[in-house]
């Protein structure tokens, strides 16, 4: 399966994130806490060059806990401050003023040799399309502004809200590109939903998702669908070499199929309405808590599959 999807405008948008990039002293960046590696844009690290960097890692709760740890981990590693974020109850949000401090130490240490006493932090939110930078704007910023009292949060004409004394965020967020060349990147994304779906065969994409199930988390699919499609999975999960795996897979999205009564007119297994349920059940978190990835190892550039 070949994923190909490029939003138009990239230059477009470079360059108007390049403009926005001079007022601002950090970008706070969000990213798929199931997807880390391929819900970012590396373009990000130069554009935001010699700015405050702050990661946060967002629909936690849809994310596996002990890989989450291990993202921020490394992502810390690397100069960045990191926050489990879920944007949508405002878990982990009250988190955020304290590594917006940190992040900024030294421009406010130099703010404050040069006497000048208060001046808020800039910040911008950046993120690939669905990745929640909106919800993330609204709860965080609805929050703030219930804090310090009844003044409206956003002042219409004026281009930041203002959260608190301390900090302000440009009102339009700077929307990334996924990156496409790497199809392991589009095959993710395109699990979690962040692809249009129109131009995906679902069965072979369930199929995937089955495999990479099977493999890291065994349990999920047998939790949920019962216990023939968990011995199919069983069975598949043997299989070492990926087209094999695949043909497995496929056993795995008929049993599937079964188990909800999936059925065409003839009475055959309508497996394409498997693979919808399937992809449904997953993206709503029915199948649990999932990582897609785990951080590249030393040296490497890829992420791990597991
Ligand atoms: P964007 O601006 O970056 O494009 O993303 P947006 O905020 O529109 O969010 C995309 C979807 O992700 C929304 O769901 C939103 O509710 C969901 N979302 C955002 N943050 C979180 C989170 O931390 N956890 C979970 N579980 N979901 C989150 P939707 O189904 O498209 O819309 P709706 O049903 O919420 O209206």
């Amino acid at each position: 399966m070949n994923i190909q999807w490029y939003p138009g405008h990239m230059t477009k948008a470079r360059r108007a994130m390049q403009e926005d990039m001079k007022l601002i002293d950090l970008v706070i960046e969000l990213v798929d806490a199931r997807v880390p590696f391929s819900s970012r844009n590396p373009d990000i690290d130069q554009l935001g060059k010699g700015k405050a960097r702050l990661i946060l890692l967002n629909k936690s709760d849809m994310a596996d806990d002990r890989r989450s740890e291990a993202w921020m981990t490394w992502f810390q590693a690397r100069g960045f401050h990191v926050v489990k974020v879920n944007s949508r109850t405002g878990a982990g949000l009250k988190q955020i003023n304290a590594a917006v401090q940190e992040a900024c130490r030294e421009k406010i240490e130099r703010d404050r040799r040069r006497g000048i006493l208060n001046r808020p932090v800039r910040a911008m939110v950046v993120g690939i399309p669905n990745v929640g930078k909106s919800t993330f704007i609204n709860s965080f910023a609805g929050k703030a502004c219930a804090k310090t009292g009844n003044k409206p949060g956003v002042t219409k004409g004026n281009q930041w809200i203002r959260l608190s004394k301390t900090l302000e965020l440009l009102d339009t967020p700077g929307i990334l590109w996924p990156r496409f060349e790497d199809q392991q990147v589009g095959l993710r994304l395109a699990f979690i939903g962040s692809i249009n779906d129109e131009i995906l065969q679902k069965e072979e994409l369930a199929a995937e998702l089955i495999r990479f199930l099977t493999e890291a988390y065994p349990d999920a699919l047998g939790a949920r669908y019962g216990e023939a499609v968990k011995e199919a999975a069983g069975s598949s999960e043997e299989m070492s070499d990926h087209s094999a795996g695949i043909q497995g897979a496929y056993r795995v999205l008929e049993e599937i199929a079964r188990a909800r009564g999936c059925l065409t007119k003839g009475s055959g297994l309508d497996t394409t309405k498997a693979a919808a349920i399937l992809l449904d059940d997953f993206r709503s978190g029915r199948l649990g808590r999932v990582t897609l990835e785990m951080p590249p190892d030393k040296g490497e550039e890829k992420c791990q599959e597991n």
